[in-house]
C-alpha cells in the first residue's frame, strides 16, 4: 500500500520481522478489541482482574524487605540497595523461585541456573537468542504454538518447524521425523519447544506416559527441550499433577520457562528460565546455560525490576513459597470457568457434527473448529456484527493456510460474560454457515 503522509524509513529497511504476521498478530487482536470495547470478550487470554489487589503488593514488598533484613541478615541500607539499586542480572528472588519449585513441583534445582526475567516472555527471547548460533540453526515447535515463541524466534532470525501436536500434546513420531529431517537438510534443531500442560492455545496436554517418551526420544536424538509452563497450576480436579518434564529430566535436557503472570500478578512482569546445562565459557570455566542467558539479559534489560521481584518474592514468602494454596480462589474461578464454557458449548451444540470444541483437563482455553475458515476478517464482523471476540487459530500457525477453528480463553471472563458470548458466538456460526453455499461449508 502507497503510504498518503510522508515516511522517514520503510518497514523493509528495518529487520525483516517487522513485516511478519507473527509480530502484527498480537497488536491485530488488541486493535480489534480496543475497536469494540462493548464487544465480550473471548480472547484475551488475561488474569482476571477482580482478585487484583493493589493493599497486597505493598505488604508482598513489605514481606520480602522483612526477608532481607532478618532471614538473610543484610543491613538496612544494604537491603535498601538491593531493592532499590541497579542489581544482580540473574535476579535477586532466585532462592525463592528454587523453593517454589522443589515445593510445587519437586524439581531440584541449583538458584544459580535461574535468571529471573523480565516476564517469560524475555526468558524464551534469551533462550532463542542464544541457542541461535548460524544460518543452519531451526528451532522444533509443537504446532498451534504460543505467537510470542514465533515472534522471539523471528527476532533473532530462527526458523520455526512445527511439529505436529497430535491429539495427546505432541506426535513423538512427528518429532523424530522432524528432527531427523532437519538433520538430513543440514540443518541443526536446537530444541523443541512445547508446553506440557494445558497448551497455549490447543488446551491440549502430555500424559505422564508420553512425558518420559518424550524425554527418552531427547536423549536418543540429542536434542534440548524448551518446557514452558504457565498454566500447570489451573487443573480442573483437586488430584496430583502430572510431573512437570523438569521434574523428570535426569540428564539436563530440559530448559524450563516460568511466569509470575498468571500466578501472582501480570502487572510485575516476572518470569525465569532454569538453564542448568552445563556450558564450558571462553575463559574454559564451566557454568550453567544460566551464566551465558544472564550474559545477553545485560544487553538487553540489565536485570529484572527488584521491585516488581520483590513483590513477587514477598507473595511466595507469605505462602510457603507454594503457588498452589496461593491461586485457591484463581484455580476454583478458573475450573467452574472453563466447566461453564464447555457445557454452555454442549447445550448450544448439540448436533456436534458440525461445531467441535476441544475438552482440556486444564488451563485457559478452548478450541472450537467450525465448518468454514476463520480469519480476521471472520473476527472484524463478529465483533462488529455480533458483538463477540475470539482469537483465530490461524494465529497459532506458522503458515498461510486456511485454519477452521478459534480459541476461546476462559480467564478474563464471568460465567454470565461467557453464556453471552457464547450466545453471540452460536448466532455468528449459524449465520455463516446460512451464508455459505453447501461447497463454501467444509
Ligand atoms: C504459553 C505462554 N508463554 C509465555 C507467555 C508470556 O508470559 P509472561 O507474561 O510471563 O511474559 C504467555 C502469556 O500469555 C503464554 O501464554
Amino acid at each position: 500500500m502507497t503510504p498518503v503522509e510522508p515516511v522517514d524509513l520503510t518497514v523493509a529497511d528495518l529487520h525483516p520481522a517487522l513485516g511478519d504476521p507473527a509480530l502484527t498478530s498480537m497488536n491485530f487482536l488488541n486493535e480489534v478489541s480496543e475497536r469494540y470495547p462493548a464487544a465480550v470478550s473471548l480472547a484475551a487470554g488475561r488474569p482476571y482482574e477482580e482478585f487484583f489487589d493493589l493493599a497486597a503488593v505493598h505488604r508482598h514488598l513489605e514481606t520480602f524487605h522483612r526477608h532481607l533484613v532478618d532471614d538473610l541478615g543484610h543491613r538496612p541500607e544494604q537491603a535498601r540497595r538491593l531493592l532499590l539499586q541497579y542489581g544482580r542480572t540473574k535476579g535477586i528472588i532466585h532462592h525463592l523461585i528454587a523453593r517454589n519449585l522443589a515445593v510445587d513441583e519437586g524439581v531440584t534445582v541449583d538458584p544459580e541456573s535461574i535468571v529471573v526475567t523480565v516476564g517469560c516472555q524475555e526468558a524464551m527471547f534469551l533462550v532463542l537468542r542464544a541457542l541461535r548460533a548460524g544460518p543452519e540453526d531451526v528451532l522444533l515447535a509443537v504446532a498451534p504454538t504460543y505467537v510470542g515463541l514465533t515472534g522471539a524466534a523471528r527476532l533473532v532470525d530462527l526458523p520455526v518447524w512445527p511439529v505436529a501436536a497430535g491429539p495427546s500434546g505432541v506426535d513423538l513420531a512427528d518429532l523424530r521425523a522432524q528432527v531427523r529431517r532437519a538433520r538430513a537438510a543440514g540443518r541443526r534443531p536446537r530444541a523443541c519447544y512445547l508446553m506440557p500442560d494445558f497448551a497455549n492455545p490447543s488446551g491440549l496436554s502430555i500424559s505422564p506416559a508420553d512425558r518420559r517418551r518424550l524425554l527418552a526420544l531427547a536423549s536418543e536424538e540429542d536434542l534440548l527441550l524448551l518446557e514452558d509452563n504457565p498454566y500447570g497450576l489451573f487443573h480442573l480436579d483437586g488430584g496430583p499433577r502430572p510431573p512437570t518434564l523438569k521434574a523428570l529430566d535426569t540428564d539436563r535436557r530440559v530448559v524450563y520457562l516460568g511466569s509470575f503472570a498468571k500466578t501472582v500478578l501480570p502487572g510485575a512482569r516476572v518470569g525465569y528460565v532454569v538453564a542448568d546445562q552445563r556450558v564450558a565459557g571462553v575463559d574454559g570455566r564451566v557454568g550453567p546455560l544460566a551464566d551465558q542467558l544472564a550474559m545477553i539479559k545485560s544487553m538487553v534489560t540489565l536485570n529484572t525490576s527488584p521491585i516488581a521481584q520483590a513483590v513477587i518474592g514477598g507473595r511466595l514468602l507469605e505462602h510457603g513459597c507454594s503457588l498452589v494454596p496461593a491461586n485457591t480462589r484463581e484455580r476454583a474461578a478458573y475450573a467452574r470457568n472453563l466447566r461453564h464454557l464447555v457445557a454452555g458449548l454442549a447445550r448450544r451444540f448439540p448436533d456436534r457434527s458440525a461445531v467441535r470444541w476441544t475438552v482440556p483437563a486444564g488451563g485457559f482455553f478452548v478450541v472450537v473448529t467450525v465448518p468454514f475458515d476463520v480469519d480476521d476478517a471472520l473476527l472484524a464482523r463478529s465483533a462488529r456484527d455480533f458483538g463477540v471476540l475470539w482469537t483465530p487459530m490461524a494465529h497459532f500457525y506458522d503458515d498461510t493456510v486456511p485454519v477452521c477453528a478459534l480459541r476461546l480463553s476462559v480467564s478474563a471472563v464471568t460465567p454470565e460474560q461467557i453464556d453471552l458470548g457464547l450466545d453471540r458466538l452460536a448466532a455468528l456460526i449459524t449465520d455463516e454457515i446460512a451464508r455459505r453455499t453447501p461447497s463454501q461449508v467444509r
